[in-house]
């Protein structure tokens, strides 16, 4: 007998009455669509998403059965929640752009590094609600950080539709504006960070004998368990560092290393600096 073809239900779209624009699909605002769309967040009709070259558009309308066009205004005139994607330093030709489409009953979610909800505010010239939102790129696969902070004119319904939005991506954090560029500084750049640490590890295991495929999944699958362990036990990660340090051990001559090579110093650092950068990234 041929096998009966099973078709999954549809299960309906979980808001329904909110219309999206997603000024500038690349990476991020990639990512954030195509999330939307696996969790039935919105279905693909509620979605218009732009981009800058037409060319694109096309290709990526059919990749994600989804409106694509180069049209911002259309796209927001439409839209109730309106969301920010492209680089810092073009939002405010964006919001020039889209001006007449904005009104206060409409939401704005921008997710341009180092832009105030300020000057988004000015710009629109009207009170609407601005949120921002920091997200990295691990929300790829579900398992984003997104840190999110509100402008003076939004309401608790617009930041619960934001919280929402960036559930569908990971975690995410509320905070106070002022720490956004730290922010960007921790999670949107520490995947990078964490790249490199996992590289070298599994360089390391290279080092002392193993194969490279073994070596990168047991420092990739290491740093992904211990990340777990301080999220879900809510220990503080010397306490759980302690556990693994075996007095006159391997692991206590390992972290001597580290501490000589000035891992935490560097590590710090590296935040430090990511986070000044990211203070001048809108007036580039
Ligand atoms: N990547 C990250 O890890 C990350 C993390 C957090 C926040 N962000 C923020 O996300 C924003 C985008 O970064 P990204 O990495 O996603 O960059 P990206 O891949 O270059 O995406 C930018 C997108 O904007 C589009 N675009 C440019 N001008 C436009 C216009 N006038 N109208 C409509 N679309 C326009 C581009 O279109 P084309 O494709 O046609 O060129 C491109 O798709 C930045 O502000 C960044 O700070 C990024």
């Amino acid at each position: 007998m041929s096998e009966i073809p099973v078709e999954a239900p549809e299960i309906p779209a979980q808001l329904p009455d909110v219309r999206v624009a997603v000024l500038g699909a690349g990476k991020m605002g990639g990512i954030l669509l195509q999330a939307f769309l696996k969790q039935n967040l919105f279905a693909p009709d509620q979605i218009h998403a732009t981009v800058a070259h037409k060319e694109r558009a096309t290709v990526l309308s059919t990749q994600w059965g989804v409106d694509v066009s180069t049209d911002n205004l259309e796209a927001a005139r439409q839209a109730d929640l309106i969301l920010l994607g492209v680089k810092p330093f073009q939002v405010p030709d964006l919001m020039e752009t889209i001006l007449p489409a904005l009104n206060p009953s409409k939401t704005i979610v921008s997710f341009a590094a180092s832009v105030k909800t300020k000057a988004i505010e000015d710009a629109a010239g009207i009170e609407i609600g601005v949120i921002r939102a920091m997200p990295n790129t691990p929300a790829a696969l579900g398992a984003g950080a997104t840190a999110l902070c509100r402008g003076r004119f939004v309401k608790p319904a617009q930041m619960e539709l934001a919280e929402r939005i960036f559930e569908t991506v990971g975690r995410s954090v509320v905070c106070d504006e002022k720490h956004m560029d730290a922010v960007t500084g921790l999670s949107g750049s520490g995947p990078a960070y964490i790249y490199i640490i996992i590289e070298a590890l599994a360089e390391a295991g290279v080092k002392v004998g193993l194969p490279r495929d073994v070596a990168t999944e047991l420092a990739a699958q290491t740093t992904f368990g211990a990340a777990k362990m301080v999220l879900e036990t809510g220990y503080h990660p010397a306490l759980l560092k302690d556990a693994v340090t075996t007095p006159a051990g391997c692991t206590v001559d390992g972290t001597l290393e580290l501490e000589e090579g000035g891992l935490r110093v560097t590590l710090i650092k590296a935040v430090m600096r990511a986070t000044e950068r990211a203070k001048q990234l809108a007036s580039d």
